[in-house]
């Protein structure tokens, strides 16, 4: 008797419940279409402006770079994660460093390709400030299916050099918990602060810049330290701010400077 109670509370509450569910569901699950509510994010991302939408065909069919370097799975790791697990054999053949005709390949499944998309950056479970989490590996680092909190990347920095001497420094950001910083993580798992590239040194005025080249841009000059990469570059356009109208940058920049920010990409 007392069970049969128990089941028709249970009966109650459940029609309840479903009564009450009329509310609209959190829409942050995995798989949800984000353009179809966040459109301006969306069209920026898949613009020219955002290169984090390029295609399978611009990544792996690039003469210059499958000459370089083999193709193999640590490709997808940055630039289309989600995807690592079909591997590049998926998306591209022949895996070779000269390509059939010589140097050509062919790219498949393109359909396939999702590119750095919206989750690679957002976990649409999280409940921290932008919902800024990393999918997938840190740099090409041992591969993991899932994501890590911001709060647990690892300290990002900047790579920095000085115009006066050529010494080059590694800068921790003293506060790692402002939103710049923890997008600067993001960034760096992606970004090898570290990586300049094989490509010969250059002196500019008697200074040596290093090695230019590398999937890194941030090797900045001491003026620059500090700043993290959103204080330049707007997350999902990557239009470079004007320093004359942004208040942390106008003090310096009243003046026309000239130059670069990056130096290692002079
Ligand atoms: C650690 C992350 C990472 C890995 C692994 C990686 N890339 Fe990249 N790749 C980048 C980043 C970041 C850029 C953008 C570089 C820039 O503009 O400064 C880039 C740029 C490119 C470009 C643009 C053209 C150029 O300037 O080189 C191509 C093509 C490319 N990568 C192909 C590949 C291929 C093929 C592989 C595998 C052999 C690969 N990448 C592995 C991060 C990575
Ligand atoms: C390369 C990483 C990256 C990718 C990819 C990315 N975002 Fe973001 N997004 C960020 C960062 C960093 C911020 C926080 C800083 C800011 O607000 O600009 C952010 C902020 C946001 C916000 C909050 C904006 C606000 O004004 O509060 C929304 C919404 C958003 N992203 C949606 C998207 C959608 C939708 C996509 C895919 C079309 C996407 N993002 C792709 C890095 C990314
Ligand atoms: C049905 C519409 C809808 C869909 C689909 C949707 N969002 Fe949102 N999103 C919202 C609304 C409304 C807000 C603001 C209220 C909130 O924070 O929940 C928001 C907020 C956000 C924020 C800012 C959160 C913060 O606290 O700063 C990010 C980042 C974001 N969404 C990313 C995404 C991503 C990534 C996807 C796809 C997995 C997605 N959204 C899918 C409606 C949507
Ligand atoms: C999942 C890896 C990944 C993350 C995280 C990432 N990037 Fe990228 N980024 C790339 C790759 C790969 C490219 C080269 C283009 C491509 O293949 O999509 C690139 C290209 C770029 C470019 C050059 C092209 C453009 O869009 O104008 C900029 C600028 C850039 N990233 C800035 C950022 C910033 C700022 C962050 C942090 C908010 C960030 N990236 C986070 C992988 C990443
Ligand atoms: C002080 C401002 C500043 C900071 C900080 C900064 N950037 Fe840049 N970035 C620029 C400017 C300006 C350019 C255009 C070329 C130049 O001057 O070097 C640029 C160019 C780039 C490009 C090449 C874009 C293209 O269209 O080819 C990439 C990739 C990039 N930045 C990534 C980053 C990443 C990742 C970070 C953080 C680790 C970062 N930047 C931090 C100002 C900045
Ligand atoms: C402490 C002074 C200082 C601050 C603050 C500063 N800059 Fe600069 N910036 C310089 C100097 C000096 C140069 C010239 C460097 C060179 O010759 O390479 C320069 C060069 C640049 C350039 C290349 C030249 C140009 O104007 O196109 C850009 C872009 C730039 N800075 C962007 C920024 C942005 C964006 C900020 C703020 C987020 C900023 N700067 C903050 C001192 C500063």
């Amino acid at each position: 008797m007392k069970k049969l109670f128990l089941g028709l509370a249970l009966i109650t509450l459940v029609g309840s419940c479903k009564k009450e569910n009329t509310e609209p569901q959190n829409p942050h699950v995995a798989n949800a279409n984000c353009g179809s509510c966040h459109s301006t994010e969306q069209s920026q991302w898949a613009s020219s402006i955002d290169f984090h939408a390029l295609s399978a065909t611009d990544v792996l069919t690039n003469v210059d770079h499958n000459t370089a370097e083999l193709l193999n799975d640590d490709c997808l790791k940055c630039h289309s994660p989600f995807q690592y697990s079909l591997g590049v054999t998926h998306f591209v053949t022949p895996v070779d460093q000269i390509g059939q005709p010589v140097g050509t390949w062919t790219v498949r499944n393109t359909g396939d390709w999702k590119a750095t998309k919206c989750e690679v950056c957002h976990d649409p479970g999280a409940t921290n400030t932008a919902k800024l989490a990393k999918y997938g590996s840190l740099l090409d680092g041992q591969w993991s299916a899932g994501y890590t909190k911001v709060s647990a990347l690892p300290a990002a920095y900047q790579k920095v050099i000085s115009l006066s001497s050529s010494d080059t420094s590694t800068y921790f950001y003293p506060d790692q918990t402002t939103l710049a910083v923890q997008a600067t993580k993001l960034c760096n798992s992606c970004h090898d602060p570290a990586d300049q590239g094989g490509d010969p040194a250059i002196i500019v005025d008697g200074i040596n810049l290093g090695p230019q080249g590398g999937d890194s841009r941030s090797y900045v000059a001491t003026y620059h330290q500090g700043f993290g990469c959103i204080d330049c570059h707007p997350s999902h356009d990557f239009i470079n701010i004007n320093p004359k109208t942004k208040p942390s940058c106008s003090g310096c920049h009243t003046l026309t400077q000239t130059g670069k920010v990056h130096l290692n990409h002079w």
